[in-house]
This record gives C-alpha cells, structure tokens and sequence, in this order.
C-alpha cells in the first residue's frame, strides 16, 4: 500500500537534462510518451537539474536550461492539471536516498556503465558525479514506486541499474521499493541526428523541437544526401532523410514519393514545412506559459509539494527498515 497514493492508477516518472535546447530526439523517444501516458499513468514529470551538474553549467546556464524545459514540456503538451511537474533539485529525498543506495552498489558495477565507458573513452575527465549519475537515477525512480518510466534506448542500462539497485535493497532490509520497468517504443528508441548518427545534443546534429523556423531549415538543409538520380528506386527507410520525416508524416502516400524518387531539395523543403506545421500548435502552448511566469512557478510550487509529500513519506519507511530512525 502506498501511503500517500490517492490514486489506483499505476505510476510514471521520468525527467529530461536541462542541458541546452530539447531537440526532436527527445522530444519522440521519450517526452511523447509522457504526454500520451499522462491520462493513464498518475505520472511525475522531473527536470533533472541536479544530474545536469555533472556537466558543470555556468549559473546562468542552468537557470536558463531550467527555465526552456519547463516551457518545452507544457508546449509538448503535458498538462499540470493531469501530472505532477517539479525539479529534482526541490525534492531532497532524491540526494538522501542516493546516499543510502550507494552502499549497494560497487565501483566495479558502476565502471561497466556505458555513460562512464563513453566518457572516459572519450579521455574525458569523469567527475564523481558522472560517476555515480546511475546511483541518484535510480533514487530518483524507486522513491515514487514507479512502475514504468519512459525513455530512449540509451537509457535503458539506468533503469536495470534502478531495478538492481532496488532488489538489493529489498534483499537487504525487506521489500519496500517496487522494481521498475523501461517504456522504450522500439521504432523512435534511437532517433537519428542530421548526420544519420544518434541524435545528441553532444553530437551537434539535432533538429531543435522548439527552433526557430531558420534553425529548422539549417537543420534539415545538413542531411547528407547521396548521389541518387531522382528517378532511381530506393528504400524510403535507407535514407536520413526519410527516417527523420517519417516521425512527422508516416503516411503510405509520403513513402510513396520517396519510394519513386522524390527529389532531395523538395522533399527537404516539405519535411521543413511538415515539421513547422507540427510544432505550431506547441509554440503557441508554450507561449501562453512564457507569458505567464507566476502560473509556471505556481504549477512548480505545488509540483514540489506533491513530490516532497511522496517521496518524504517513502523516505521516512526507508530510514524506519534500515533504523536510523529509533
Ligand atoms: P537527455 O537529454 O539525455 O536528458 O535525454 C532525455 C530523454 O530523451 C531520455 O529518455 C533519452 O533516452 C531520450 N533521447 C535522447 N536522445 C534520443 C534519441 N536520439 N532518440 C531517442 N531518444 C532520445
Ligand atoms: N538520465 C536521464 C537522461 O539523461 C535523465 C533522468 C534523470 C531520468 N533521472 C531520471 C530519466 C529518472 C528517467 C527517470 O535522459
């Protein structure tokens, strides 16, 4: 029984890095999927300010990142009425708990992480933080009891971390975490950037979901093209280009034309107006929140409330099992 639960409904929770500008990756492979679930779900929607320190953001920076996410989730569409929004940064369970769960775990574990892997491959100079990112995710996720959290495929090694670490700490000290599952919708897990890589705000190949109509353009006018002849069959699904404007136009009839050898500079210009038609409606969504700052700080005021309300109370049956507090 959860205690402060009002709700029968199962529970979501993700968050996203206020680290720069959400771009359409993002926005596919994972923040759809809290829009789509918010009916279903009692769903907590983070922003998961705390792990964008690892990147060590000037002041100004993250206050700004911060500030464009919140307006980027209401302009996707999620709905404060429906979710619990809030920043990890005003819930201090999540650095408590991460704490407590840290003893379960070994640096040889968290060395075999593919974020850690990368970055040091990378010869990066890995901080603790970076280090120990899986330990405050999964904090993050068994304080809420929460059944699914939805997320792109490179997340998927941190949420097995979440459940193990959980599992551990129920073997421990008895069953008081429910162990997690990813949502990964297997056909945008892994959305492709304008270089056909990964879409990655650390790759420079994002097509920004919130750009400006010149930022799109840029974008879409990077996608390599090969040297096909316009009327030569391909597989629509070879191609950057089809791969990226099918997210925004999955009708046979578009698949039809690239199929017979749509033209590269037409099909770019219809994937730029397809992708501004989609995101019209989003900005004028997000407008009405950058308008209206005191409604935005409202909605994150009474989020930490309700957040500091169910992750305090599973906290507190945390530190009763483990007895720190007798
Ligand atoms: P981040 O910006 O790293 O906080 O990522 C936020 C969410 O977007 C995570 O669930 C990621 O897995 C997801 N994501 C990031 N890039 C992509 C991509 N290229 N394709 C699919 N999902 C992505
Ligand atoms: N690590 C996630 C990312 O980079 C962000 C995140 C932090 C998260 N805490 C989470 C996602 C909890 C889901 C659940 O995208």
């Amino acid at each position: 029984m959860l205690s402060t639960s009002a709700s029968s409904k199962k529970r979501l929770l993700s968050g996203i890095k206020p680290t720069g500008r959400i771009h359409i990756g993002n926005y596919f492979g994972a923040l759809k999927q809290f829009v789509d679930l918010q009916d279903k779900y009692e769903a907590f929607v983070m922003v998961a300010n705390l792990h964008a320190l690892t990147g060590l953001p000037t002041k100004e920076e993250l206050i700004d990142d911060t500030r464009n996410l919140i307006l980027d989730y209401f302009g996707a569409g999620l709905d404060p009425e429906k979710i619990t929004l809030f920043k990890q940064s005003d819930v201090p369970a999540h650095t408590a708990l991460s704490w407590i769960l840290s003893n379960f775990v070994t640096p040889a574990y968290l060395e075999r992480a593919h974020a850690f892997k990368d970055a040091e491959a990378k010869k990066k100079e890995v901080n603790v933080g970076t280090f120990t990112y899986p330990i405050l995710m999964a904090s993050d996720i068994v304080l809420y009891d929460s059944d699914v959290v939805p997320v792109g495929k490179d997340q998927k090694q941190h949420i097995e971390y979440a459940r193990d670490i959980a599992l551990k700490f129920n073997n421990q000290y008895g069953e008081l975490f429910k162990l997690p599952s990813e949502l990964i919708i297997e056909s945008v897990e892994t959305v492709p950037g304008t270089d056909g890589q990964k879409m990655s705000k650390s790759y420079g190949n994002t097509i920004p979901l919130f750009g400006t109509d010149a930022e799109i353009t840029k974008a879409v006018m990077s996608i390599p093209t090969d040297s096909r002849a316009p009327d030569e069959e391909k597989n629509p699904d070879d191609l950057i280009l089809y791969q990226i404007h099918k997210l925004f136009n999955s009708s046979a009839e578009l698949k039809a034309r690239y199929a017979k050898g749509l033209g590269y500079g037409d099909a770019k210009k219809l994937l730029v107006t397809d992708i501004i038609a989609f995101v019209a409606p989003m900005r004028e969504r997000r407008k009405k929140y950058e308008d209206d700052p005191t409604l935005v700080d409202e909605i994150l005021v009474r989020g930490a409330m309700r957040a500091n309300d169910v992750a305090m109370a599973k906290l507190r049956r945390v530190y009763e099992a483990i007895g720190l507090t007798s």
